[in-house]
């Protein structure tokens, strides 16, 4: 491998993007960009476009874009998103923003080539693929996007008899793995994930004790602490205030009802994936499952999905080490891995490609 190049590889998500570089640096950060709403607020925060934490510390000043919000980019055409080409365009522009700030996180070597990896979602069309690709255009010499889950599984040098599931905020991914790239057909996505269990939590929390103030950023944040869906005797006690009065909480079974909220729709995806596969597969598929994504970190899941899938004769289910970075090493790995004449070509030819 010649040193002088900087090989990249991105975890695009939609609520976290992560990026890993072949000089050792790494960087997690919101998919948002936050535009000053007005010339004070730009004053005040000396730049025009705001990335990272501080997204969340000035949101009031900001108008904040997730380019990857559901039914934007994602999955579906322009032409059938509510929304105005207008809005389409700032999703765009985001997406853009997004990679470039990410590849100079990376502090490149100047002057010499940047080649990148993207995970995408793993059944985004062909055509959010393009715009993806556009997208990256200006921030790499030469890029291939590939499915999410497949990064996770190269990472992991997993690439054979796996099923990975990508719990992710908005979607889970769930993707077979026979040794070479996944094809969409093969792939289920599930509308659903760590979204999907803060939503029901504040419900819960609603209902449980009216009287106390909850956000949703504070449901997650909650959640990302304590999140169990194991029997064990363990309690989740939070502080929070009721008019202005702070008090102790006991927050486990309105906690503990939103997280299982994900466990039967995740054994029925598992159905329905291992139901494609020739039968010769399956049970090697069953008992290689592999969670990653954010919400793979719920205390038990691992146990839960096992336990729902003994009506199938049973499965074995491990999760990623380190659910933030696993997309981003594997693509950086499968990046580093690439012949260099392959690279070399396809920025000669100006190209750039979808792999899967
Ligand atoms: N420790 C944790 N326990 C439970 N859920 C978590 C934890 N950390 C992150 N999450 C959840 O994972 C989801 C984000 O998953 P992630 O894979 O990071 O995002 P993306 O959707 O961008 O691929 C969010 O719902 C987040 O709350
Ligand atoms: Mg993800």
């Amino acid at each position: 491998m010649d040193q002088g190049i900087n090989y990249i590889g991105v975890d695009f998500g939609t609520f976290k993007t992560s990026a890993a570089c072949s000089n050792g640096r790494r960087e997690m950060l919101p998919t948002a960009v936050g535009w000053p709403k007005d010339h004070v607020a730009r004053t005040m925060l000396g730049r025009d476009v705001i990335f990272g934490k501080e997204i969340q510390d000035f949101r009031l000043a900001l108008n904040v874009v997730r380019p990857f919000e559901r039914g934007v980019l994602k999955y579906v055409e322009q032409s059938e998103a509510d929304m105005d080409g207008t809005k389409s365009d700032a999703h765009k522009e985001a997406a853009k923003l997004m990679l470039e700030h990410v590849v100079s996180q990376m502090r490149p070597t100047a002057d010499q080539p940047i080649y990148g990896v993207i995970g995408a979602p793993s059944r985004a069309s062909i055509k959010n693929k393009q715009v993806l690709l556009d997208a990256a255009k200006d921030a790499f010499d030469a890029v291939v996007i590939v499915s999410e889950p497949f990064t996770i599984a190269y990472g992991m040098n997993q690439l054979n008899d796996t099923l990975v599931v990508d719990i992710g905020a908005g979607t889970i991914d769930l993707c077979p793995m026979f040794g070479t790239y996944p094809t969409e057909e093969d792939q289920v996505t599930l509308s659903l994930g760590g979204d999907m269990v803060d939503e029901a939590f504040l419900n819960n929390m609603h209902e449980a004790y009216p009287e106390v103030q909850i956000t949703a950023n504070m449901a997650r944040e909650i959640k990302e602490k304590f999140g169990f869906v194991h029997d064990l005797n363990e309690k989740a006690i939070v502080t929070l205030t009721a008019k202005g009065r702070p008090k102790q909480y006991d927050v486990t079974q309105p906690l503990k009802d939103a997280c299982n909220t994900i466990v039967q729709p995740i054994v029925e995806g598992l159905y329905e994936v291992i139901a494609k596969l020739d039968p010769e597969y399956q049970r090697r598929m069953l008992n290689n499952i592999l969670l990653g994504g954010g919400g793979s970190q719920l205390r038990g899941l691992d146990n839960l999905i096992e336990q729902g899938l003994k009506e199938l004769g049973g499965g074995k289910v491990t999760k990623v080490y380190d659910s933030v970075f696993a997309g981003a090493s594997g693509a950086l790995k499968l990046a580093m891995n690439m012949p260099l004449e392959y690279w070399q070509t396809m920025r000669k030819r100006d190209q750039i490609r979808i792999a899967a």
